[in-house]
């Protein structure tokens, strides 16, 4: 038998990049969904489903989350980030994405998005990370591409270049 509580919708509205996005959820929808299905934020991905991979780790009010692990409904009033918010208006990588490219940090990419936002909430909290510290943030991310040499290398070189912080 359906549970018609579960088939209730409600209207949310959070800050998304600095801009109010609004849409109806389901109270078990999950924030990944609603980013990429209800408001076409499709740069947040979605793998394992189950908090394993960190390929959908967004921000909320600053602070990493897996967004396959939290409801849209816990996003309501909040500000949420995502790797949409990185680039400049006019395409203009940030210092964390420059570095990622330069030090061939991604491949297919897929894992990409989540690992620019949990350094960018790293990175706002410990500037000048160790390698080991890098790998620590690391062991939360799974890359079946790179083998994860490029990526410390960029991170190093992003904290080391002045990014500590902004990440612009
Ligand atoms: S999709 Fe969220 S951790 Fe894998
Ligand atoms: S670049 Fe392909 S999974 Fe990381």
């Amino acid at each position: 038998m359906r549970d018609m509580k579960h088939d209730e919708r409600s209207r949310i509205a959070f800050a998304l990049n600095g801009r109010l996005v609004s849409g109806d959820a389901e109270p078990r929808m999950l924030l990944t969904d609603f980013l990429r299905n209800v408001v076409g934020a499709t740069g947040t991905h979605v793998g394992c489903e189950h908090g394993v991979c960190g390929c959908c780790t967004v921000l909320i009010d600053g602070i990493a989350v897996r967004g396959c692990l939290t409801l849209a409904v816990q996003a309501e009033g909040r500000a949420v980030t995502t790797v949409e918010s990185l680039a400049a208006a006019d395409g203009t990588l940030n210092t964390l994405q420059r570095a990622f490219q330069e030090h061939h940090a991604l491949q297919c990419g897929f894992c990409t998005p989540g690992i620019l936002m949990s350094f960018t909430d790293y990175l706002a909290r410990n500037p000048h990370p160790t390698e080991d510290e890098i790998r620590d943030v690391l062991s939360g991310h799974l890359c079946r591409c790179t083998g994860y040499a490029g990526i410390v290398a960029a991170v190093l070189a992003a904290s080391r270049g002045g990014a500590a912080g902004s990440t612009k």
